[in-house]
């Protein structure tokens, strides 16, 4: 029998308003250091002022669970002593979160939670990652889980893995609950230490363009990438065990093996340490305030992942190219997993509505597709408001 029952119309037990718990979770932006995260390197995301928010409120079953989306008016109900079957659906990251509680023996029981998102889906902003934070962090204000900030980033970070089977790195899931507000987090994916770098962007704003396309196939371009690393470090690991990922590989380690590897492996690893290198680079770049190497960064970023990741697609290479000859753009690049969802742009306030005009028109002329401009700015992460 399968454990789950779709519904259109809203339950009426969701028209109340004194839910007990209730949780903003915001979607993340990432400035430089993309596919690094689970190589073990540097990231500078930050949460933005965009977020799903979720209430919650115990039903008094012992296993019945009711779920509404306020946003695709539907909702599902489950029991929680019987098995999750994947949807390959938002309910996918709730089944995922809800699963590793179980699985860590955390005592939960029924609960009603209807979701609203102010996020738009596969821009690449990590909707998934602040779904699962959102449903995570709920349950455990809820149920009086007692887990801290970072169980709930890692617990939400092994649901996209196990049940949704993306095999994500951690940036999203840290961001979306760690963030500050006007600020962008160095993060070092190895040892999760953070430094909070004051977000001045000056006289610029942070602009998303998004593709509205998405070539990424059930996330399997994206797990094949992370395979190519993981694969070359087995390989170097046979002579070196020391070296324990990418991150532990020098430019020189990495050229010594080059006869070992393929094509292919040798250039991710070789994109990933330059990433590594851009991020900390960008990061001073940022605490000093000089915007345009910061842009030369985001620019080369760019093309490292189109090139030597492979990660992009001809949508997001055509934003990042027109960008190019505008002076009042610092940089330009593609943003989070890649094959379509956002380019992170850096550009002058006051020339924003004249650019997104002029490239949704350009855009629009030739791939036939919407392109929808979104402006960010850095927002705080996770927020619980209890009644
Ligand atoms: C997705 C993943 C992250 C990260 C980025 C690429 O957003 O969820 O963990 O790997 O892609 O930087």
């Amino acid at each position: 029998m399968t454990n789950i029952r779709a519904f259109s119309s809203k339950p009426a037990v969701f028209e109340n308003n004194d839910y007990e718990i209730i949780v903003e979770s915001p979607g993340r932006i990432n400035l430089i250091g993309e596919h690094t995260d689970y190589n073990e390197g540097y990231v500078l995301p930050t949460a933005i002022d965009k977020k799903i928010v979720l209430k919650f409120q115990k039903n008094h079953t012992e296993n019945f669970c009711r779920i509404y989306s306020d946003t695709f008016k539907k909702g599902f109900e489950f029991h929680l002593d019987k098995d999750f079957q994947k949807t390959s659906g938002w309910e996918d990251y709730i089944f995922g979160v809800v699963q590793e509680f179980l699985n860590s023996g955390a005592q939960i029981e029924g609960f009603d939670c209807i979701i609203e998102s102010r996020l738009p889906v596969g821009a690449g902003i990590s909707s998934s990652a602040a779904l699962e934070c959102g449903i995570a962090s709920g349950l455990n204000e809820l149920f009086q889980l007692q887990l801290e900030d970072l169980d709930i980033v890692k617990l939400s970070q092994r649901a996209e893995n196990n049940f949704v089977g993306s095999n994500c790195g951690i940036m999203d899931q840290f961001s979306s609950v760690m963030s500050k507000e006007d600020h962008i987090i160095l993060l070092d994916c190895r040892s999760l230490e953070a430094e909070f770098i004051p977000a001045d962007f000056k006289d610029c704003q942070l602009l998303l363009l998004n593709t509205n396309v998405s070539h990424n196939l059930a996330d399997s371009d994206y797990n094949s990438r992370r395979e190519e690393c993981e694969a070359t470090i087995h390989i170097i690991q046979k002579e070196k065990p020391e070296i324990k990922s990418v991150r532990d590989l020098s430019f020189e380690l990495l050229d010594k093996y080059k006869a070992k590897l393929t094509g292919k492996m040798y250039e991710r690893c070789l994109y990933v340490l330059k990433e590594n290198e851009r991020v900390l680079a960008a990061a001073n770049a940022l605490k000093s305030g000089n915007l345009k190497s910061f842009g030369e960064l985001m620019y080369t970023s760019h093309e490292g992942l189109q090139h030597n990741y492979e990660v992009s697609c001809p949508e997001l290479d055509f934003l990042v190219d027109y960008s190019r000859d505008k002076e009042f753009i610092y940089g330009s690049r593609m943003m989070g997993g890649g094959f379509g969802g956002c380019t992170i742009n850096l550009i002058k306030k006051d020339k924003i509505k004249n650019y997104i005009e002029e490239v949704s028109a350009a855009y629009y002329q030739k791939f036939n597709v919407q392109l929808d401009a979104i402006s960010v700015s850095p927002g705080e992460g996770t927020r619980i408001f209890k009644n």
